[in-house]
């Protein structure tokens, strides 16, 4: 297993180019089996997600390549039973159930299980899909699904922490599909929506409303290839705008879209750092002493859960009592006992973190247990003194392409190590 090795106590100057977005890939990586014509879709991220996602399309029978950014797709013929050890090993890949049961009108995927973020159920996708026609059967650890017909109809998708990202993704694609009209009521609003919803639109299907909580899908009966080329992503960019204020450096981010950003960037700001921003890019620095603020983690427009560890870590070191609650998933806090190695002072009480920020940080050996969570890692890393080893990086190459690579070309004293 690999790690990152770093030396702290270096800010961050210059340039950096966010990559496409992983969230926004990743469905519409599985949107391209609604069609049996090509689909060629650009901005898609090296990552182990979506080669992973790659590699799945290609289990189901489609002619795949994906190279330098490039994903080339071809849906001929498609089976609707996803390899159980293949889905399990990445949640994300619950959004090929869409697709297939709108193309082949069944499909049989195994149930993702929890992970360390939290319960992660899929009840909400599966009450889309029951909406619109579908019959549900969960054997032997497997969701089956099957329609005559796919029927357009009204569903609420409101769960108890708000909408679901990837459930609005998949009754999105499976009413494209449908007989008449589907009405997804508390819809997620998250840009990765409205992502694949331009890329469904371009595919011939009829959608409004993406964006708000409530989307229209008038069905069509077939979808036609497309190019395409996704969102840069907003967690990265994020990522990169937080590790620029806690190394007290500038940072500009190049290719990336600041109105995804108005919440995290706000907190910014209150925090200490000042942002400027052009059309497609930002600069981030430091401009005083980091204050402490409160940051409570909401569905889009709100603050992102998945960048609440990150600003977690840059928290640590304003001084003040900071609150940070999360709403989204109730056990993401596992950043907090490795960030305490690093010399934080942090308490969890229920669903927030009280960070007691300020205390400088030094170096330690810690272990990422989860993507965000490796990102938080990095950042406190980079911002404390001494020598600081994160292990288990693969949990960061599933969400950030080259982020050892991209850091060093910012002065980070950063290397990638064999985990010893
Ligand atoms: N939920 C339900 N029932 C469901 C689905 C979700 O109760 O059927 C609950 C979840 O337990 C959670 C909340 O609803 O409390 C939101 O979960 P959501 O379904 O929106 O999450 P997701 O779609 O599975 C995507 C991202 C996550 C990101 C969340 C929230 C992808 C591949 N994943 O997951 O990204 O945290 O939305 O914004 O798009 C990450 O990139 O690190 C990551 C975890």
């Amino acid at each position: 297993m690999e790690s990152f090795l770093i030396k702290g106590g270096v800010p961050l100057h210059g340039e950096v180019t966010v990559s496409g977005s992983k969230n926004a890939a990743l469905p519409i990586m599985a949107a391209t089996l609604l069609t049996d014509e090509p689909c060629v879709v650009r901005g898609i991220p090296d990552l182990s997600d979506t080669r992973f996602m790659a590699q799945i399309l290609a289990s189901l029978g489609a002619a795949v390549k994906f190279s330098g950014g490039t994903l080339t797709v071809r849906a001929k013929k498609l089976r609707g039973y996803a390899d159980y050890e293949l889905v399990r090993r990445m949640r994300g890949s619950i959004c090929i159930a869409g697709p297939l049961l709108a193309r082949l009108r069944k499909t049989r995927i195994s149930l993702p299980g929890g992970c360390v973020i939290g319960a992660r159920p899929i009840n909400l996708h599966l009450k889309g899909f029951e909406a619109l026609g579908a019959q549900i059967r969960i054997e032997a650890g497997y969701v089956d699904a099957s329609a005559k017909k796919i029927v357009g109809s009204t569903v609420f998708l409101g769960g108890r922490a708000g909408s679901t990202v990837l459930g609005t993704a998949n009754v999105m694609m499976a009413a494209c599909l449908a007989d008449g009209v589907t009405v997804i009521e508390s819809a997620a609003c998250e840009p990765e929506i409205v992502d694949l919803a331009n890329f469904l639109t371009a595919m011939g299907a009829k959608i409004s409303g993406a964006g708000s909580p409530a989307v229209t899908i008038i069905g069509v009966d077939r979808l036609n290839g497309v190019e395409y080329e996704v969102i840069p992503d907003r967690i990265e960019a994020a990522t990169f705008a937080i590790a620029a204020a806690a190394t007290d450096g500038e940072v500009t981010i190049k290719n990336c879209r600041p109105d995804h950003l108005r919440a995290v960037l706000d907190k910014l700001g209150e925090a200490g750092a000042t942002v400027r921003q052009r059309r497609d890019e930002l600069t981030v620095r430091r401009a005083k002493n980091l204050r402490a603020v409160d940051v409570t983690t909401l569905p889009y427009s709100g603050f992102p859960t998945d960048v609440q560890a990150q600003m977690t870590a840059l928290l640590t070191l304003a001084p003040g009592i900071s609150i940070v609650t999360e709403r989204i998933f109730e056990s993401r806090f596992m950043h907090v006992s490795e960030l305490a190695r690093l010399g934080a002072d942090i308490e969890i009480e229920g669903p927030s973190a009280i960070v007691k920020g300020g205390r400088p940080l030094s170096g330690a050996p810690v272990m990422a247990s989860d993507l965000r969570a490796s990102a938080a890692l990095v950042i406190a890393g980079l911002a404390a003194k001494g020598t600081t080893q994160v292990n288990r990086i693969y949990h960061l190459d599933r969400g950030y392409e080259r982020m050892d690579v991209k850091l060093r070309k910012l002065g980070a004293r950063i290397r990638r190590v064999q985990e010893k």
